[in-house]
């Protein structure tokens, strides 16, 4: 049978942070959690724009609790300061969707010295997630979804130099960058078990979604987007892999969730599979480790 979000219960009284919620696939994420009655947290890097989200959220689901919070993903104190003012807030937290990504920009690296993309899209999440830990797993039915793609099989963990330092390849980077994503949700399920808590670490990706994501790739291809939102997916229908790992009730611990058309590129959502690199056990722990050094946060270890 089809999940949809017609089958989701309320899930009034439940908390969710979602970060990078002000546009694409995280607005669309929090908008439909809005629409069963969760409270919100937008975890955002741009305050502005948050606040705009949370408007935009408000007018169509007016009873909504939106809480909007600073957070630069690709800044080390950011995400401390972040965790710190969200556990002074908060006492827990039913759903952490680690969603914020960026994509193939040009080369740099954020002010703790990591490649952008790796700062951005995992060694903040990663940092966030062992920050919040105690607040998720202390909350019942608790889930943890990981933002992935088809894209981590474009690169891998590139223990000798995960920085680029040595020539910058901006594809292999967002595959390394993706494919951490995705160890990292399944060895976080592999802890969480072995530790004894119930929270369930997923993973999810939306196929192909016409979202600013593409910004920085060639401007002729940019013009493409809305087709590809007509052809493949809208943020909407992008969103619903996600949705379907944080509240589908046959999901478990370590599933992977995508759409089922067209080589997981379109479709409904369904638990999906992913390539041999990214179920090695030996490598994901190896990445615990460096992304414990990389990130100074050390959790489940
Ligand atoms: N769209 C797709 O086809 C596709 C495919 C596979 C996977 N994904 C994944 O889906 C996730 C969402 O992407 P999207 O398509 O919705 O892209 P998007 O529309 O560009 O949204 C990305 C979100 O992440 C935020 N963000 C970027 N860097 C950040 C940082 N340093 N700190 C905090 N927030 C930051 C952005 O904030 P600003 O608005 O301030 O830039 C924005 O809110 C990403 O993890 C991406 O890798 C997307």
């Amino acid at each position: 049978m089809t999940w949809t979000l017609d089958q989701v219960p309320t899930q009034k009284g439940r908390l969710a942070l979602i970060t990078g919620a002000n546009i694409g696939l995280g607005f669309e994420t929090a908008m439909a959690l809005a629409s069963k009655g969760c409270e919100l947290v937008l975890a955002c890097r741009n305050m502005e724009k948050a606040e705009a989200a949370k408007v935009a959220i408000l007018a169509k689901h007016t009873k909504t609790k939106v809480t909007c919070m600073q957070l630069d993903l690709s800044s080390l104190k950011s995400v401390r300061a972040f965790a710190t003012a969200f556990t002074e807030r908060y006492s827990k937290i039913d759903l952490l969707i680690n969603n914020a990504g960026i994509m193939m920009p040009p080369f740099s690296l954020s002010e703790d010295g990591f490649e952008s993309q790796l700062a951005a899209n995992y060694i903040g999440h990663f940092a966030l997630t062992g920050l919040l830990l105690p607040l998720v797993v202390k909350t019942p039915s608790s889930r943890i979804v990981s933002l992935s793609s088809m894209a981590h099989r474009w690169g891998n963990i590139r223990f000798d130099d995960p920085n680029f330092k040595n020539g910058y390849n901006k594809r292999e980077a967002y595959g390394q960058s993706k494919i951490a994503c995705l160890m990292f949700a399944y060895e976080l399920n592999r802890r969480l078990a072995k530790a004894g808590y119930t929270t369930l670490s997923v993973a999810a990706h939306p196929g192909v979604a016409a979202t600013n994501l593409t910004q920085h790739l060639p401007a002729f291809l940019n013009l493409f987007t809305p087709l590809m939102g007509l052809v493949l997916n809208n943020a909407s229908h992008g969103a619903l892999p996600t949705l379907y790992a944080a509240l589908g009730d046959d999901i478990k611990g370590g599933d992977y969730c995508g759409p089922k058309d067209m080589r997981q590129m379109r479709g409904a959502p369904i638990k999906v599979g992913s390539n041999r690199a990214s179920r090695d056990e030996t490598a994901a722990t190896k990445l615990w480790a460096m992304s414990e050094v990389m990130s100074g946060v050390k959790f489940l270890s």
